[in-house]
């Protein structure tokens, strides 16, 4: 079949079903007082490594105007950390996603715990194998044709932390780390196979 998707003819969007499976940005920021805030993001992706650099794209109502309380603090306090969800805090994770009011603290909510980030002040996740510490490069309206915009935001990658456990002979064990991947609908996948294929010269 081809449509449209302006003519979608599914009761349910499949959009999402096609592109996969997208990583998830698990996004760490803080207000201007330090309220910590959390939530995933799987409009996500890192888009380049010189220097390294990761987007998100944040759906907001458009009236009345309600951007996601994620994208109020980075763009009051131009930093963030990108945590990442593997198969044992996947529950955590779809809970920090609960449309909680502004000053509630997602970390608290989901019961996980915060590790002090090196060079930016939002805190880390603890449990995420890896964690990008993040300064705000730039944010740009995409576009739309319905009530919600999204906004897409470009952060530098200033700090990087590895769990050791995940390093082996000085490279990272990406599949040990069992990241849990967004799929469509409700469904997700967990990264726990890979094969090599060399480029050609
Ligand atoms: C797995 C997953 C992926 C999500 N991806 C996005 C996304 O890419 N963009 C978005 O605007 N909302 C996304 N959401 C919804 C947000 O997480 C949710 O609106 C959350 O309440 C936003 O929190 P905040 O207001 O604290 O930023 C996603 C939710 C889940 C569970």
């Amino acid at each position: 079949m081809f449509y449209k998707p302006k003519e979608n003819p599914f009761t349910i969007d499949p959009f999402k079903s096609l592109v996969f499976p997208r990583p998830i940005g698990w996004i760490s920021s803080v207000d201007k007082k330090g309220n910590a805030n959390l939530a995933p993001y799987s409009y996500f992706n890192a888009i380049a490594d010189a220097p390294p650099q990761v987007m998100f794209a944040s759906a907001a109502a458009e009236q009345p105007l309600q951007f996601k309380d994620s994208l109020i603090n980075i763009l009051e306090t131009k930093e963030f950390v990108v945590n990442f969800a593997t198969s044992i805090t996947r529950k955590e994770m779809n809970l920090s996603s609960l449309n909680a009011p502004k000053n509630q603290d997602e970390f608290m909510i989901a019961d996980l715990r915060k590790r002090k980030s090196k060079l930016v002040k939002p805190p880390s996740v603890a449990a995420s194998p890896v964690n990008l510490e993040c300064k705000l490069l730039k944010t740009l309206k995409l576009k739309s044709n319905s009530k919600r915009y999204t906004t897409m935001i470009i952060g530098e990658v200033i700090g990087i932390y590895i769990n050791d456990n995940f390093i082996k002979k000085g490279r990272v064990d990406s599949v040990a780390m069992r990241y849990v991947a967004r799929m469509g609908y409700s469904e997700y996948t967990t990264v726990s196979s890979k094969f090599k294929m060399k480029r050609p010269d």
